[in-house]
């Protein structure tokens, strides 16, 4: 609005200058001070002139007190960003610009700081442009397996404290769409199937990165399930499936994270853009469930300006076709009440007064301690690996092994990450590639070779690594060795989905013919979604590992090796076939899918001009509700997961009053453990459904042999159902049947109780 910038050649120019700390360095500093001195030196500081900065003021009291001063052309500026950033060659960058994907900009005369927003779902994304380090966490969804609020705060928080280290002073983190699909490109980025869980999850990482007084985000909102199409896709779903399923994990996520923004998506949703749909933005986030926050679009996600101003949406990403000049017209004109655009601005200010950034703006810029980072990445990990099969051959005993074949994944060298606006970049480069720039759409390994980790362990036992690129080769060294550890990956990213379930490339080949070489094979994970195993039966251990981050190598030796005790459960339902899935194939995958084939990622795009419908016909029955209802077996069911110790589980008692179920449970095995106790219900009959739901958990250490009595509080609104009509959550009467045990299917304890 009305500034011109710097283009980005003169930007690397001028960053140059104050690099080589010289004399053109001071002039340019000089320069940047006088344009944002104002903001920098009079934070935090009550003066009569600025009411807004007086901290005992509430942040709605604050942002009015804003409003007040702001021009017409400062408010618009306010509900729309800069460009892509350094995202996009050649786009415009204001001089204060960050280096995330996003920047708005602040009103410096008022001291009100630009918001530099960063992507970082797994952890900060773009830092090496800025020659900065940032720590890859494992994927949202394997912290999800930890079903552990702490853990989840202290993702948010590894993520929170480097962004603002690195001085940006807001997250488009905080992906919570549920896994319908189990080929849902950006699984890895998400909480897994299940509303409460993942809301829980996605709520405390939003804590966690909050709590270093940087402005949270919770995204995609909502029903962007699948990548393919979701440019053009219209999600089509029942009012009150969709409050019980998708709904309920955004809204359990924001009444725990009560993040700033919630990021719409890209899809339609019953026939009208996410973005500029009255239904979602005013009505349920605004209305039902009092959003004081601001909704941003994703990026280039806003199609209109007076319709989608009116239903809700306050800011346009990026650019400023929609929310700029065509906004101040539509204003200046009437067709725009002013006080909806000042409603916009409200939810901006608020939200920042709200989560610190303008008393607290990170203006100390610090190195991250990337120490620190991995231990907490390997934490997290270890926490969330999930032992699927045991035959007693894990953990391995290093003085009794005398020789290892370690085979495929680059596990010499790396370990894989996540792709799309949710990588991290490698530090030192593609662990495999280092020479060569990373590409979007290329799989990024992290230097956190297995490899070495696992020879840290063996002792003296010879460790020999096989590439894996030709099975027959793999499984003459497994022959000859004592175990075989197989790696097997599977990259994903935003923009495409999997075609299949299965591995890419030949890796069940792999996996198959060294099993027949050797019986003690076992195999570890590096996915970022669930697959089928044809091998399962073949082999003598699985774990899945999903992308487990900077500190993975580490954290799967610990785990192979017994010095940590697997602990974590699967938050999704692991499929023998597509054939058993709601939808056998994804809506509008229009290329291959055989087996093994890897996914394309911009297919979406392809198919801009036409339109795709997802009838989720299916409603809230999918993952385990719908394995569950339709009684199909899984090949691992929703909450599973080994130990190398046994629990038993006794003494259910539910309390009516308390809405409380209180167990015991008993470490029944030879080594302490950690078990993630796990509390369902089925409603009334008068539900209709057949299915149960989560309504609890709880994650707890248990000494062997002892015996640890814990007592849960039921989710009400995982014991309600939503009515349509009137337009509210119902809890029917009768009798309530409450299930508990260590997974979806494993529920040795069971009783009926009149909740409601
Ligand atoms: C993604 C968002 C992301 C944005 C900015 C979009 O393509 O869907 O999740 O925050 O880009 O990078």
């Amino acid at each position: 609005m009305g500034r011109r910038f710097q283009s980005s050649t003169r930007r690397r120019v001028r960053e140059k200058e104050i690099d080589l700390n010289s004399g053109s360095a001071a002039v340019g500093l000089a320069i940047f001070l006088a344009a944002h001195g104002a903001c920098l030196s009079q934070q935090a500081t009550t003066q009569p002139s600025r009411p807004w900065m007086n901290p005992s003021l509430s942040p709605d009291q604050r942002a009015e007190e804003v409003m007040k001063q702001l021009t017409l052309d400062e408010k618009i500026q306010l509900v729309h960003g800069i460009g892509w950033g350094p995202l996009k060659t050649g786009s415009p960058i204001p001089p204060d610009n960050n280096g995330g994907a996003g920047e708005v900009l602040g009103i410096p005369r008022l001291g009100i700081p630009s918001l530099q927003q960063a992507d970082s779902a797994v952890g900060v994304r773009m830092a090496a442009l800025q020659s900065r380090y940032a720590t890859l966490l494992p994927s949202v969804l394997a912290a999800a397996s930890s079903w552990d609020p702490e853990a989840a705060h202290l993702y948010g928080d590894v993520i929170g404290r480097e962004l603002r280290a690195q001085g940006f002073n807001q997250s488009i983190g905080g992906g919570v769409n549920l896994a319908r699909d189990p080929r849902n490109g950006r699984l890895f980025e998400y909480a897994g199937e299940d509303p409460l869980l993942a809301g829980v999850t996605v709520g405390h990482v939003i804590r966690g990165v909050q709590d270093n007084q940087v402005m949270g985000d919770i995204k995609h909102f909502a029903f962007n399930d699948q990548e393919t199409g979701r440019a053009i896709v219209d999600a089509r779903i029942s009012a009150k499936a969709a409050r019980e399923s998708d709904l309920l994990a955004f809204e359990l996520g924001i009444r725990i994270g009560e993040p700033s923004s919630v990021m719409c998506s890209y899809n339609k949703v019953n026939g009208d853009w996410a973005c500029e749909n009255e239904w979602l933005l005013n009505h349920v986030l605004k209305g039902a469930w009092h959003f004081p926050g601001f909704v941003v679009s994703d990026w280039d996600g806003t199609h209109s300006t007076e319709k989608a101003a009116v239903a809700g949406l306050d800011m346009q990403m990026p650019g400023d076709e929609y929310f700029g000049a065509a906004l101040k017209e539509a204003v200046a004109s009437g067709r725009l009440p002013l006080h909806r655009l000042d409603d916009m601005v409200h939810r901006v200010l608020r939200s920042m007064f709200s989560a610190g950034v303008i008393d607290h703006p990170p203006t100390t810029r610090r190195v991250v301690d990337p120490f620190r980072g991995r231990e907490d990445a390997r934490h997290i990990a270890e926490e969330s690996i999930v032992l699927l099969k045991n035959d007693g051959t894990l953990p391995l005993n290093a003085g009794a092994v005398r020789s290892i074949a370690v085979i495929g994944a680059h596990a010499d060298v790396g370990i894989l990450s996540g792709g799309g606006s949710a990588q991290v970049d490698a530090p030192g480069g593609n662990a495999i590639s280092p020479a060569t720039p990373t590409q979007w759409g290329e799989a990024v390994y992290f230097p956190s070779p297995p490899l070495r980790y696992i020879r840290e362990h063996a002792g003296g036992a010879r460790v020999q690594f096989d590439a894996g690129t030709d099975a027959a080769s793999a499984a003459s060294l497994a022959q000859s060795a004592d175990i075989a550890i197989v790696f097997a990956d599977q990259y994903m990213s935003e923009s495409g989905d999997a075609p299949s379930l299965s591995l890419p490339g030949r890796q069940d080949e792999l996996i198959t013919a060294v099993a027949a070489a050797n019986p003690r094979t076992i195999v570890v994970l590096i996915t970022g979604n669930p697959v089928t195993m044809p091998w399962i039966d073949h082999v003598a251990g699985v774990m899945e590992a999903w992308y487990p981050g900077i500190g993975g190598g580490q954290a799967i030796a610990n785990l192979i090796f017994g010095s940590v005790v697997p602990s974590g459960k699967l938050p999704i339902t692991f499929a023998r076939s597509e054939s058993d899935l709601p939808h056998e194939r994804i809506f509008g995958m229009t290329h291959s899918s055989a087996k093994g084939d890897s996914p394309t990622f911009w297919a979406a795009d392809k198919q801009q001009r036409q339109s795709l419908v997802a009838d989720y016909k299916e409603g809230v029955r999918f993952g385990y509700k719908w394995f569950d209802s339709e009684g199909k077996q899984p090949l691992f069911p929703f909450g599973y997961g080994l130990s190398f110790t046994k629990f038993r589980y006794t003494n259910l008692r539910v309390e009516p009053a308390t809405k409380t179920a209180t167990f015991a449970i008993q470490n029944v095995g030879p080594r302490s453990g950690t078990e993630i106790a796990q509390v369902y219900v089925q409603l009334p009959k008068s539900s209709g459904e057949h299915f149960r739901r989560l309504a609890a958990w709880q994650r707890v250490d248990v000494p062997a042999g002892q015996q640890t009595v814990v007592t849960v509080p039921l989710e009400p609104l995982a014991m309600a159902t939503f009515d349509v009509k009137k337009d509210a959550w119902v809890w029917a009467s009768g009798k309530y049947t409450i299930s508990v045990g260590g997974s979806s299917r494993d529920l040795p304890l069971v009783t009926d109780v009149v909740l409601y």
